[in-house]
């Protein structure tokens, strides 16, 4: 995920434009950039990889003068981690950094092109500058132009730009990605996406609202919100990183549970048009002559593509396997060309997966990477990659990569049935509009929140967890038991609610706690007869649906009962709280927990 740092002052711009973009540096990124406007100079420096490069680069710049500066650690998405696709992007007279995707950004290159604008970048990002530079060569007045840059703008943004025609400002706009302004006694000016950035410079900030925009100069904020201009709401900053890091929540986990909104948003932007899915990284061509596909994968990984090879099979009809990574590089697989190799990582690192993949290369498959980290080694091997754009994870236990997988996955199987024509285009905008309402489905609500804070006093102890569920909800209940294993150590199984009567049935008391997964679109009337089964032998249940279960000892009610997909990320977030709430209340560590690693470079 990208950070974003600014400064108005006389301090040493360049050292508190780094110092900000190194309590950024746990976002993750690939390559960092700053623009430093001082006197009537600006200075630009970019650096692929870690921020000791772009320290290196300034080594010997220093700034002296009262001035500004913007900087920007950028992690990858519309285009690769280059010096030329890193912020801050320029135009003849001004600079500009900016985290989100502007979703119709292609339309306005076209435009500018059109008119004669040269583009040095793959980025979606450079467009903003050249808007802005358009508008300000026909109405000669800064302000103005950048307020018409910002109405053309869709997507979401945090954009800070700067420019030689006003040596006294910092423009920015807010939609959808995080802003924060703030000054300090002396009237100094801090700008960051985040919390952490400012913390030690600003003493109180503004958080800023979507779709606010305005100016800054030395001991003064201008903030607008559809032409109207807006009081200034400061807060007192508080001054710990590791919990502004953290956002106010107790746990990495956490937050990354609350983050999945945004980073959802930011997987499928760009990616879902009004008719189709696209993916910059792929052409139709690249699927020629494939029959199956394969899918590899470890852990939480693997419980991502076991869900979505049921949407390969159903929308895209191509036959689909999934199969653990360790196993498969040990079974003698049989490999046939006509098979698309598709590994799933967050890391990119894990070292069964990236064997796994060097073996179907090694046969000459097609191979496709689904990963979090651009330039890990997986991605680095593949044919080709879809980034999930999770931002980093820190939490060891994954969340908020499984999420991003998943609709990741999903994308590509609509993508592959329109390309095999065998869902039509209006099956296929049917799902779309889903997919879009999904960052709105996974948003944690406050009451549902407290009522698993509360419930999960009842789940500390007992035999066994199973978590049950049927179709794409089976692999979802073994995501939800992995999850509860992990962080609580409790014992806890993912099971075909279909097979409890087949052995696992026999566990069944008032301590063994079933977790059932009982979605309203998708064989309702099966599960719940195998769920009535377990509550006949006095198993405990904890029922999610959005279907009153008179059955159930505890019930979450859910929201969504129209679509099978809708569900899967609702209770998808359930599984998550109830894992970090029990764990929590076991007193373990959640983000780190034992005997684990967040990254498994070892077979
Ligand atoms: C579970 C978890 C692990 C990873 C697995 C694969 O919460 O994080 O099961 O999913 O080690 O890691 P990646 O996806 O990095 O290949």
């Amino acid at each position: 995920m990208c950070g974003i740092v600014g400064y108005i002052g006389s301090d040493n711009i360049k050292e508190i434009l780094l110092d900000g973009l190194k309590e950024l540096e746990y976002r993750g990124y690939d390559s960092a950039g700053i623009a430093i406007l001082e006197e009537d100079e600006i200075n630009s420096f970019k650096a692929v990889g870690k921020l000791k490069n772009l320290v290196d680069k300034t080594a010997s710049f220093s700034t002296n003068a009262q001035g500004m500066g913007i900087g920007h650690t950028r992690w990858a998405t519309h285009g690769k981690p280059t010096e030329l696709n890193a912020h801050p992007h320029l135009g003849e007279f001004s600079y500009v950094v900016h985290n989100g995707i502007i979703e119709n950004y292609q339309e306005l290159k076209k435009e500018l092109q059109s008119e004669g604008v040269n583009f040095l970048s793959q980025t979606d990002t450079e467009v903003i500058v050249h808007l802005f530079e358009k508008y300000y060569h026909t109405l000669q007045d800064p302000k103005k132009a950048f307020v018409e840059t910002v109405k053309r703008l869709k997507g979401a943004y945090a954009i800070l730009l700067i420019t030689k025609v006003d040596k006294d400002r910092i423009f920015f706009a807010k939609n959808g990605s995080p802003m924060i302004v703030g000054n300090d006694e002396n009237g100094d000016i801090y700008f960051g996406s985040s919390d952490a950035a400012l913390i030690g410079k600003a003493k109180e900030v503004i958080y800023l609202d979507d779709g606010d925009y305005g100016w800054s100069s030395l001991g003064n904020i201008e903030i607008y919100n559809d032409g109207t201009k807006k009081e200034l709401n400061k807060k007192p900053l508080i001054g710990d990183k590791v919990s502004a890091q953290k956002g106010g929540f107790r746990f990495f986990m956490e937050k990354e549970i609350y983050e999945q909104s945004e980073v959802l948003s930011d997987t499928i932007m760009g990616r879902v048009l009004d008719e189709e899915i696209k993916f910059e990284e792929l052409d139709k061509s690249f699927f020629e002559g494939i029959e199956r596909i394969q899918f590899c994968a470890c852990g939480t990984s693997y419980n991502s593509a076991l869900a979505c090879a049921y949407l390969f099979e159903r929308d895209a009809k191509i036959p689909t396997s999934v199969e653990i990574a360790s196993e498969f590089r040990y079974k003698d697989p049989l490999l046939q060309k006509d098979t698309l190799f598709i590994v799933i990582s967050q890391s990119g690192e894990t070292a069964d997966t990236l064997e796994a993949l060097k073996m179907a290369r090694d046969a000459g498959l097609k191979t496709l990477s689904i990963c979090n980290v651009d330039n890990s080694s997986i991605v680095r091997i593949a044919d080709r990659t879809l980034l999930t754009r999770a931002g980093i994870e820190k939490g060891v236990a994954s969340t908020k990569a499984f999420a991003t997988q998943v609709m990741v996955l999903w994308m590509l199987s609509l993508y592959l049935a329109d390309i095999k024509g065998t869902m039509s285009r209006e099956e296929i905008k049917g799902e779309i509009e889903v997919i879009r309402h999904i960052p709105k489905t996974v948003v944690v609500e406050d009451r549902l929140h407290e009522k698993i804070k509360r419930l999960s006093k009842r789940y500390l102890h007992g035999h066994g967890f199973f978590y049950i569920g049927r179709d794409i909800f089976y692999p979802l209940a073994l995501e939800g038991a992995l999850k509860l294993k992990e962080i609580s150590y409790l014992h806890a199984e993912g099971y075909p609610a279909g097979e409890m009567k087949h052995g696992p049935i026999a566990l069944a008391d008032s301590e063994l706690f079933t977790i059932a997964l009982m979605p309203k679109s998708l064989h309702y009337d099966k599960v719940k007869s195998n769920v009535e089964e377990l509550s006949a032998r006095d198993a405990t249940i904890l029922a999610i649906s959005p279907e009153e279960f008179e059955l159930a000892d505890d019930f979450i009610k859910t929201k969504h009962a129209d679509h099978p997909m809708s569900e899967f990320f609702e209770m998808m977030v359930i599984t998550q709280l109830l894992a970090l709430e029990v764990s929590i209340r076991l007193g373990n560590d959640v983000d780190m927990p034992r005997n684990l690693a967040k990254s498994v470079t070892v077979e």
